[in-house]
C-alpha cells in the first residue's frame, strides 16, 4: 500500500505549495484565475486560453486532430491553451496541478492513439500551434526549432538558408516537432545519419515545478530521456538544438512498383537480404498494398520501391544494378533533384501531385486526413519466408477491409554503429529492417473501426513467428494501445513493463529511474507514460 500513502502525501504537498485549499475538480473559471494571476506572466493580454464556450474551440481543437477516430471522442478539454509565452507553458503546469487538471502536449498532433488531445479525465490541452520558430545557424550547422514547427518547415527552413544541410527526420511534412523527435523519429536520412533523436544538441523543457532548463541545467539523465522515450512523460519540451548534416546538391530519387506478377516476391526476397547493407547513402522503402491489376484482369499485391540516393543517377542504376538488379530500375525512372526536392517528392502522394517545383507546399498547414486509421510496427532480424510473404498477401486481399498497407524500412548503415542504450530508442544492431502495418476507413461507426481494427490485430498475430518476441519490439511513435496502458491511478513498474520493454527494451528502467526524479508524483500522465519507481524499487 505504500503507493497510495505516497499519493497523499503528493496531494498534501501541492495543496500547502500553492494554498491552503486542497486540489479539488475546479470549474475553469478557477484555472482561468489562477493563470492569470500567476507571477511574471507575460503578453498577458494575449488571447491564449479557449473555454469551451468560445466559439473557436472546435475548430481550434479539431484543426490537428490527424486521425479521425479521436475527432468525435466525448472527453473533451475544459481548456485549450496555446501559448505564445514560456509563462503560459509555465502557468498551465502550476494552474492544472492546483486545480486538480491533468494536461496533455499538443504539437502536430499526429499521435496513432490520440494521446496529445484526448483523455479520460478533466485536462486542459497545451497545444504548441503557436511556438513554430525555427532558427537556423548554417555557419554552426545547427538550428534552434520550437516544439510546434512541424517538419516540412522545419525543411523549408533549412532549405532557404542552404541547399547542402539537411536534417534527419520524418518524411509526412506536417508531423510535428515536439512529438515526433521525442519518440525517435526516422525518414529516409536514417541509414547515413541516424534518428532525428540522434542529432539533438540541447533542448529546453519546462518541468513540473514549472522551471525552464536547458541541457545543461537539466542534466544528462534526462536530456538522454527526452531523446527517444517518448513525449509527454518529463515536462513541456519547449525547443530542441538540432545538428544539421550536410547533404549533396544532388540527391537521386525514385518510386518504382511491381506487382506479383511482375516479380515482386523474389525482389521483395532480395531486398530483404540487402536493403540493410547498401551502400548508407541509399535508402529504399517497400509499400505494399493490394491493387486491381488492369493488365492481369485480376487483384494482385503491388510494391512500391521508394527510394531516394544522396548522390546523381549515374552513380545510381550502376549501384543498383550490382546490388538489387532484380527490380531492374532504369534511369528513367530516377530524378534528379535537390534534397528538399526530395522532401517534395515523398511527400507528393499527399498533396496529389508529383511536382517537384515548388517547396512551398511543405509550409502547407492543411492537416493531412487519411481518415480513420489504427497502425502498429514491428522489427524483423530474419528475412520473412516466400510462405510468410502469402500469409501477408492473404490479409491484404481481404475485402472486408477499406485498406491495408505494410511499410518495410529498412536498417543498417549509420543504425547499427548507435548502441543501444545510448539513447531510449534501443532497435539498433540486429534488426534487418522495420514494419509499419496500417488500416485507413473511410466509414464512420462502430461496427467499421471494430472491423479494421480486430483485422490488424489478426495480422499483428499472424506475424508474432516472423519477428523476435522477447520483448517484441515497437516503435512508441506508432503507438499501439493494444500493447498495454496504464492504469488511471496507480501503474506499478512491472505492469508498465508489458508495454515499457517492447518500446524501450533495457533503456525502460533507465527511463523510470529519470521519471522518478523530475516527476516524482507523476503529475505528467497518460496511457502509456513512463512509471514513477517506488523507494524500494529504486
Ligand atoms: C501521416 C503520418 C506520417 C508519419 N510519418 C512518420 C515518419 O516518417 N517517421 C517517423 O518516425 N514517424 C512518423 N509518424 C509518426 C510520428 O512520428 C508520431 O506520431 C509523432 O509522435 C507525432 O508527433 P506530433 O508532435 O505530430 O504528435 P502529437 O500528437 O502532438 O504528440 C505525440 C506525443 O508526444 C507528446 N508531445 C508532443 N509535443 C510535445 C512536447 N513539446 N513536449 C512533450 N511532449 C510532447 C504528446 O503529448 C503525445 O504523447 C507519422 C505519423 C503520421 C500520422
Ligand atoms: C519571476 O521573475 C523573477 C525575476 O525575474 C524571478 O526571480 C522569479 O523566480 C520569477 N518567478 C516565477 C514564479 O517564475
Ligand atoms: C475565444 O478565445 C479567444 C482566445 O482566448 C479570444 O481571442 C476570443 O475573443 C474568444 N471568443 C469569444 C467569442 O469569446
Ligand atoms: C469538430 O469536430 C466535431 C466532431 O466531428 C464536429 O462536431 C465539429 O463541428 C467540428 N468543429 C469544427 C469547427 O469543424
Ligand atoms: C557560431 O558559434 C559560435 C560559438 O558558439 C558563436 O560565437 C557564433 O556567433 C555562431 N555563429 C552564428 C552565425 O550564430
Ligand atoms: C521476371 O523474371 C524473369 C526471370 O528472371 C524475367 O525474364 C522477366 O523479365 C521478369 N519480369 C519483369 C517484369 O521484370
Ligand atoms: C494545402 O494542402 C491542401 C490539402 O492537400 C490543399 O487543398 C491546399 O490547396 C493546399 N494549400 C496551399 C496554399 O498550397
Amino acid at each position: 500500500m505504500k503507493h497510495l500513502s505516497s499519493y497523499f502525501t503528493f496531494a498534501t504537498a501541492i495543496a500547502l505549495l500553492f494554498s491552503f485549499e486542497p486540489p479539488s475538480l475546479d470549474t475553469p473559471e478557477k484555472f482561468i484565475q489562477c493563470f492569470y494571476n500567476y507571477p511574471n506572466i507575460t503578453n498577458s493580454n494575449s488571447n491564449v486560453l479557449y473555454t469551451q464556450t468560445n466559439s473557436s474551440y472546435s475548430s481550434v481543437l479539431n484543426v490537428t486532430i490527424q486521425n479521425l477516430r479521436f475527432l468525435h471522442i466525448s472527453s473533451k478539454p475544459q481548456v485549450i491553451v496555446t501559448p505564445v509565452d514560456v509563462s503560459h507553458i509555465q502557468a498551465t503546469i502550476m494552474c492544472s496541478q492546483r486545480h486538480g487538471l491533468q494536461i496533455r502536449i499538443r504539437s502536430g498532433g499526429h499521435d496513432y492513439e490520440g494521446l496529445s488531445y484526448v483523455a479520460e479525465v478533466p485536462f486542459v490541452i497545451i497545444d504548441l500551434i503557436n511556438l513554430r520558430e525555427v532558427t537556423v545557424d548554417e555557419e554552426n550547422q545547427t538550428a534552434w526549432v520550437q516544439t510546434g514547427a512541424q517538419l516540412g518547415e522545419l525543411y523549408y527552413r533549412i532549405y532557404e538558408k542552404s541547399k547542402t544541410l539537411a536534417f534527419p527526420a520524418g518524411v509526412c511534412y506536417s508531423v510535428g516537432t515536439g512529438g515526433h523527435i521525442s519518440g525517435g523519429g526516422y525518414g529516409f536520412l536514417m541509414r547515413k545519419y541516424g534518428l532525428a533523436a540522434d542529432n539533438i544538441v540541447d533542448a529546453q523543457i519546462i518541468d513540473v515545478n514549472g522551471n525552464l532548463l536547458d541541457r545543461q541545467a537539466m542534466g544528462e539523465d534526462l536530456f538522454w530521456a527526452i531523446r527517444g522515450g517518448g513525449g509527454a512523460s518529463f515536462g513541456v519540451i519547449v525547443a530542441w538544438k538540432i545538428k544539421l548534416v550536410p547533404v549533396p546538391s544532388t540527391v537521386t530519387v525514385f518510386n518504382v512498383a511491381r506487382t506479383l506478377e511482375e516479380n515482386a516476391t523474389e525482389i521483395i526476397q532480395k531486398w530483404q537480404v540487402v536493403a540493410s547493407k547498401l551502400d548508407e547513402r541509399i535508402y529504399i522503402r517497400m509499400d505494399m498494398e493490394k491493387v486491381h491489376s488492369r493488365e492481369y484482369g485480376k487483384r494482385t499485391i503491388q510494391v512500391n520501391f521508394v527510394s531516394m540516393f544522396l548522390g546523381g543517377v549515374e552513380e545510381l542504376v550502376p549501384l543498383m544494378q550490382k546490388s538489387l538488379p532484380e527490380l531492374g530500375l532504369d534511369r528513367k525512372d530516377c530524378t534528379e533533384t535537390s534534397w528538399i526536392g526530395s522532401a517534395v517528392f515523398l511527400n507528393s502522394p499527399w498533396f496529389g501531385s508529383t511536382s517537384l517545383e515548388a517547396p512551398e507546399v511543405l509550409l502547407n498547414r492543411t492537416q493531412i486526413y487519411s481518415g480513420y486509421f489504427k497502425a502498429k510496427s514491428d522489427y524483423v532480424r530474419q528475412p520473412i519466408s516466400i510462405d510468410g510473404l502469402r500469409g501477408l498477401w492473404r490479409f491484404l486481399y481481404d475485402d472486408e477491409i477499406e485498406y491495408g498497407q505494410l511499410q518495410f524500412a529498412p536498417y543498417g548503415g549509420r543504425m547499427y554503429e548507435i548502441s543501444e542504450s545510448e539513447l531510449p530508442f534501443a532497435h539498433r544492431s540486429g534488426y534487418i529492417f522495420h514494419i509499419h502495418y496500417v488500416t485507413i476507413w473511410q466509414t464512420i461507426g462502430d461496427e467499421a473501426a471494430q472491423r479494421h481494427v480486430n483485422w490488424i490485430r489478426e495480422l499483428y498475430k499472424y506475424m508474432e513467428p516472423y519477428v523476435p518476441n522477447s520483448p517484441r519490439a515497437a516503435y512508441v511513435n506508432y503507438r499501439d494501445l493494444d500493447i498495454g496502458v496504464n492504469n488511471n491511478g496507480y501503474t506499478s513498474y512491472d505492469q508498465a513493463s508489458i508495454w515499457g520493454l517492447k518500446y524501450f527494451g533495457n533503456n525502460f528502467r533507465r527511463l523510470a529511474t529519470v521519471k522518478t526524479r523530475v516527476d516524482p508524483y507523476n503529475f505528467f500522465k497518460n496511457e502509456q507514460s513512463i512509471p514513477t519507481l517506488l523507494e524500494e524499487e529504486i
